[in-house]
């Protein structure tokens, strides 16, 4: 019989000005008990249909909004927010927060960004989706009639060989089918990576570096870089293909606790921690023995690889965040904005390109296509169509996941006009690119154009 409970190792849940854990599950059926590290507050305002949430201060100072009211808090203070009336909270503070009963999935009904915590602002109030989106999402009797309707298909589709994916009617379905997931999954962050996760990609910045003078500087960075096994991997490519150039290498995440475990630079073989991915199951043998010094079931990446890479935790939606890593001939931004609300998505995309020079190399993937093409249109961006098939292709498990995941990854259609601009991942910024901020009018386009 179980009576403690200690912090579990990985975060139950995170946002951009928070992370929490929960203990647990208790063997109270009808209760969860959570803890909570506020940096600046919970992302967005929320209605809890069933929940009653109790929230005590440990430490630190803030103020929770419920029901339009103001309360300040500190530590010491408990506040109990009862179901059905708006509320959300800011600050920097520890808590422990009681659910009763538990979190289900459909409790929570996000309402408005807090602009304490995110940039962009915009409304996310159900009732400024698009009819159709409401009617897709609403609930009868508690369940979604779209979900049984995804379930039912996918136990079809599983059925089917792969090779019919590539017959026309059952691509257009299947894009039928993932517009509906991505209209339906409700979005979360993962810390999932892997060493070598996009050869080709790797491939074609090695191409790119190529052409850099001998003895250049070439500065890049890599955004959302979890435990570092994408910005090492950038790192192994360049540094073993040229050693003559200076590289400056940063990567970035907001997650405190990956930035940590990505500058150790250390990942056991047998127990996955933060990314909770077996990171090194994609490598061969050969390729292990010249990333990692091995001790035990501990590899760590060697120091040629290692040495000189700036880790940074913060949040690249932030406009300021070109004032704290600079312009960049290569920025590498994968597999995070999938998982972002389309406004969010659309926000962070055009502050990411503030960060590449005129003329530099913007690498973005594990995105709703429709908003690459969007932003590389209107922006001016050259597609590198070098590997382009290999490249959309080079990632198994985000290919495997279309059609019934939002982040699943349609099959490269070439009858499409735009099949260049929407399948590639890497894009040449025009010389002028400019890093002026996001204007506010644009700020607001981009938060109503939300499905
Ligand atoms: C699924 S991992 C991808 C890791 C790596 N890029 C890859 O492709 O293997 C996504 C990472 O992006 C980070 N992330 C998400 N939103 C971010 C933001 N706004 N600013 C910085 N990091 C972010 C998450 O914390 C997480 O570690």
């Amino acid at each position: 019989m179980i009576y403690t409970y200690s912090l579990p190792d990985s975060v139950s849940f995170t946002g951009k000005g928070l992370v929490g854990y929960n203990f647990g599950p208790l063997k109270q059926k009808d209760l969860e008990i959570f803890y909570v590290e506020s940096e600046k507050g919970h992302d967005f305002f929320m209605i809890s249909r069933k929940i009653t949430r109790t929230y005590y201060i440990l430490s630190g100072s803030g103020y929770f909004t419920i029901a339009n009211e103001r309360y300040d808090v500190h530590a010491g203070m408990l506040v109990e927010v009862p179901p059905k009336v708006e509320y959300c909270y800011s600050g920097k503070m520890t808590m422990i927060g009681i659910s009763k009963p538990r979190w289900f999935s459909g409790n929570d009904t996000p309402t408005k960004w807090n602009p304490d915590v995110v940039s962009w602002g915009g409304t996310l109030v159900e009732e400024r989706q698009p009819w159709v989106t409401r009617l897709i999402k609403a609930r009868i009797l508690g369940k979604s009639p779209l979900n049984a309707y995804l379930r039912y298909n996918q136990a079809l589709w599983r059925r089917l060989p792969s090779s019919f994916a590539a017959f026309r009617p059952i691509r257009w379905y299947g894009n039928f089918l993932n517009a509906l997931a991505r209209i339906q999954g409700s979005r979360s962050q993962a810390h999932s990576t892997f060493f070598l996760r996009n050869r080709p990609e790797l491939e074609l910045i090695r191409r790119i570096v190529d052409r850099r003078p001998k003895g250049d500087t070439l500065r890049v960075a890599v955004l959302g870089c979890s435990t570092g096994a994408e910005a090492y991997s950038v790192a192994w490519r360049i540094r073993s293909a040229r050693p003559d150039l200076a590289l400056v290498l940063t990567g970035v995440d907001m997650s405190p606790q990956a930035v940590a475990f990505a500058k150790g630079g250390a990942y056991s073989l047998t127990h996955p921690e933060v990314a909770c991915t077996k990171v090194c199951e994609r490598m061969t043998p050969v390729e292990m023995e010249e990333f990692f010094h091995r001790n035990g079931d501990v590899v760590t990446v060697k120091p040629w690889i290692k040495e000189g890479i700036n880790w940074r935790v913060g949040d690249i939606a932030e406009p300021e965040i070109i004032d704290s890593i600079g312009r960049q001939d290569i920025v590498v931004a994968s597999n995070f904005l999938c998982h972002m609300v389309r406004p969010e998505a659309e926000w962070c995309l055009r502050n990411i390109a503030r960060l590449v020079s005129g003329g530099g190399y913007l690498f973005v993937s594990g995105i709703d296509l429709d908003i690459r093409t969007k932003a590389a249109c209107d922006l001016g961006w050259e597609p590198v169509t070098e590997l382009i098939e290999e490249i959309h292709e080079g990632d198994p498990c985000m290919t495997s996941y279309w059609p019934f995941d939002y982040a699943g990854l349609e099959p490269l259609n070439k009858g499409r006009p735009d099949w260049k601009i929407r399948y590639a991942a890497a894009f040449q910024l025009p010389p002028n690119a400019t890093v002026s901020p996001i204007q506010p009018e644009n700020q607001h386009a981009v938060a109503t154009a939300r499905p």
